[in-house]
């Protein structure tokens, strides 16, 4: 059994998701446990260089994690030979020409959603890797989850019948920097930095509603700014100009409705942050990040309505819990895994950057839904 390396350029690891879940849950977790196995036996052992623009950040977190190599000359590394894949997990803003220097570097090519600005943007990244020949995806980390895992068993098992209507409910309250600071970075706020909770969120609705119910045929969407002032990292004021609340539909192959609800601006009373409720004629669920809950046809309540009285009822006690039966393994760690063997092995690999400029199909068919009150088609998507 033989080990071999694979380096990564990983760009944007000083950031909040980087660092946690691509880099110490990922892909130093993959390192620990030296490399994941390849078909003949061999391990494969990912090494990361760590690539961003604020070189005291970078050697604080490559040492602090026993990383040998990090760099602020994104150039010079896409430069190295021995460098197989460029990883993108920096702010949203300036991935279109980040990527393409690395395509054109021939390197393999991994990106976080959005892969890009707006769906133009997204095709010409995938279009150049394809071109190029590159090996090429996108991060689709939420149909790893184990309760959203649970809910595709319960798809691909029939469980539902036919299916009538989904509602995807999303949101948290995050504080604008006066009492609190805010939980998200400023640039989430700015359109020019690729801020926006259409771009931010519903890249992500698209696969999910796609894979997990039906493929997405149309939208209809209505957005607004509810948070107009926010404070921003250094306690600076500034003005808001993207949407931070959105009220969506999305009519599905066959003909079921989602009612899509985000909010970056609302208090949590319900499951989780993010539910996703499946209602068929034989069955419904409500699926979390990690639980998922179902009530089939046979088992299904007649709950009270009464004006009169307060009624003691326990709506929730009518839903069983599906269990874990499967191990769990980190969501962003499985998409790696995955990416991993099929630069090395050329085994498929689920979300290619076509798929992920899907996502900017319906971002944008959104935003153009708003500006002109009505409904937008999405046709197929072809390189
Ligand atoms: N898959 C998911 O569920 C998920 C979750 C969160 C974030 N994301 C995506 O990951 C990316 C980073 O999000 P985050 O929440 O970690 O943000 P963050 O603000 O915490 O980190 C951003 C990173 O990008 C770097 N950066 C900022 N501006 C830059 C610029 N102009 N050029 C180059 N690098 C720049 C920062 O130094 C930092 O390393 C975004 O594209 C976001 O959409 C995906």
């Amino acid at each position: 059994m033989a080990a071999r390396q694979i380096r990564i350029a990983m760009n944007g690891v000083t950031g909040r998701l980087g660092q946690n879940q691509h880099l110490v849950n990922s892909i130093l977790a993959i390192r620990k446990e030296g490399g994941i196995a390849l078909s003949n036996g061999d391990r494969l052992v990912p090494e990361p260089i760590l690539v961003g623009r604020n070189a005291e950040k970078l050697e604080k977190l490559a040492a602090a994690h026993n990383v040998a190599e990090w760099s602020t000359d994104m150039a010079a590394v896409l430069a190295d030979p021995s460098v197989e894949i460029y990883f993108d997990v920096a702010a949203t803003a300036g991935r279109l020409p980040r990527s393409l220097q690395a395509i054109e570097a021939g390197k393999h090519i991994y990106l976080e959603k959005p892969i890009a600005d707006t769906l133009e943007d997204a095709l010409a990244i995938a279009r150049a890797a394809d071109k190029a020949g590159v090996k090429n995806g996108v991060v689709q980390d939420k149909v790893f989850l184990p309760g959203f895992r649970k809910l595709r068993k319960l798809k691909d098992a029939g469980f539902f019948g036919r299916v009538l209507s989904v509602k995807l409910d999303f949101g948290w309250w995050i504080f604008d920097g006066e009492m609190h600071p805010a939980q998200r970075s400023s640039w989430n706020y700015k359109k020019a930095e690729g801020g926006g909770l259409i771009l931010d969120m519903f890249p992500h609705w698209r696969y999910m509603i796609d894979g997990l119910v039906a493929p997405v045929t149309a939208v209809t969407c209505r957005h607004s700014t509810v948070t107009p002032k926010r404070r921003d990292e250094a306690g600076r004021p500034y003005d808001v100009d993207v949407e931070d609340e959105v009220a969506a539909t999305f009519e599905l192959e066959g003909g079921a409705l989602v009612q899509v609800s985000s909010s970056w601006a609302t208090r949590v009373r319900k499951d989780d942050m993010l539910t996703l409720q499946v209602d068929g004629t034989k069955g419904s669920a409500v699926a979390t990040l990690h639980r998922c809950f179902i009530q089939p046809e046979v088992a299904t309540p007649k709950p009270a309505w009464d004006v009169q009285t307060k009624l003691d009822q326990d709506l929730f006690a009518h839903w069983q819990e599906v269990p874990d039966v499967d191990p769990f393994k980190n969501s962003y760690r499985c998409g790696w895994e995955l990416f991993l063997k099929h630069v090395v092995e050329g085994t498929p690999f689920p979300s290619p950057l076509l798929a992920g400029a899907k996502g900017l199909q319906l971002v944008d068919a959104c935003y153009r839904s708003n500006r002109e009150r009505r409904w937008i088609d999405l046709p197929e998507l072809t390189l």
